[in-house]
Parts: C-alpha cells; sequence; structure tokens
C-alpha cells in the first residue's frame, strides 16, 4: 500500500496509525484485489470528531484506487461493500469529505447519490484545506 499510495513521511505516519485504529476496532480498512495484487481502498470510520459527519453516520475516508485499475468499477463496489456494512451496523448515512478540486472524486461520489451538505476544513501534514461534507442516507 505505501508503494502505490505514495510513502511520503506524513502517509507513512498516517497509514501506522490507521493500522493502529484497526486494531483497536475503531475502524475497518476494506481492500480490493485483483489477481492477488492490492488495486484499491477504504476505510470505514466509526467516529469522527465532528458531529455532523458522525451523527448516524459511518465515515468513508482514504478511498484511492491504483492509477492503472481506475474506470473499471472498482471504487464503486468498495463504496457498495462500506454502505452494506454500515447498514449492518446499524448506520443510517454515510459522510465524507472532499477537496472542491477533486473533480473525479466528486464525479463518483455524485453518481453514488452523495450531497453537499455544508463545507469544512481538513488538517493533513499540518496545513488546512477547505473540503466539502457529502452525505448519502442509507435506505
Ligand atoms: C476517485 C477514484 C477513487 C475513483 O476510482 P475508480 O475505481 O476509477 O472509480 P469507478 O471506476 O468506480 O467509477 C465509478 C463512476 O464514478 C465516476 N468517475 C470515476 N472517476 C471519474 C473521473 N476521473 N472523471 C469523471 N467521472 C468519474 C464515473 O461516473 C464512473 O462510472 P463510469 O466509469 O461508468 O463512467 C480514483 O480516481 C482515485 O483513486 N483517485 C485518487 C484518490 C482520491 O482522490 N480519492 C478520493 C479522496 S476523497
Amino acid at each position: 500500500m505505501l508503494e502505490w499510495r505514495g510513502a511520503t513521511p506524513a502517509l507513512r505516519a498516517a497509514l501506522v496509525q490507521e493500522f493502529a485504529l484497526l486494531e483497536d476496532g475503531k475502524r475497518l480498512i476494506f481492500v480490493a484485489f485483483e489477481a492477488a495484487q492490492m488495486v484499491g481502498t477504504v476505510q470505514l470510520v466509526r467516529e469522527h470528531a465532528d458531529s455532523d459527519l458522525s451523527k448516524d453516520a459511518v465515515y468513508l475516508q482514504a478511498l484511492e484506487v491504483h492509477a492503472a485499475h481506475r474506470r473499471q468499477g472498482i471504487a464503486r463496489l468498495l463504496i457498495e461493500t462500506l454502505e452494506n456494512q454500515s447498514r449492518l451496523e446499524g448506520a443510517r448515512r454515510v459522510t465524507l469529505m472532499v477537496e472542491p478540486a477533486n473533480t473525479p472524486a466528486l464525479a463518483l461520489y455524485q453518481r453514488l447519490g452523495f450531497t453537499v451538505f455544508k463545507t469544512s476544513t481538513d488538517t493533513w501534514d499540518d496545513k488546512q484545506y477547505p473540503v466539502l461534507c457529502l452525505e448519502k442516507p442509507l435506505t
């Protein structure tokens, strides 16, 4: 995962922390494989500090599909799998944050039924970024 997601010090530290939280049961990490190669990943987060993002919800983060495997429906499959698990856990919505300039991700989320409900900021590598907060009700 570090090899193809880009092993910057900030990402390496974040991934180590994410796997520790996985072991604590605070999140699930889904991984898509194709011919034994890891081609995509997404995380289900059971707690989020922002109550608008966590109320009756699970939070989706760290979605990424290997650049050589995009537009094959892998992100859609990962998100549908996360949604199914969220329903089993009793969540009523899935929430996420995305940068406004990330047009591929925005197109994907809107195609899958997510809508923007507020703007906010997120912190990565000690810098703050404006983000859109999206939600999707789970029927
Ligand atoms: C965004 C990302 C996860 C999409 O993954 P993917 O596996 O290529 O997406 P899918 O094949 O499941 O796409 C499903 C639908 O989403 C939309 N979509 C996905 N990528 C798109 C793009 N680049 N441009 C326009 N629409 C896009 C399309 O409607 C697509 O259906 P179609 O291919 O039948 O037209 C991938 O581009 C990625 O890893 N980007 C870098 C990481 C990132 O930005 N993650 C999101 C952080 S919030």
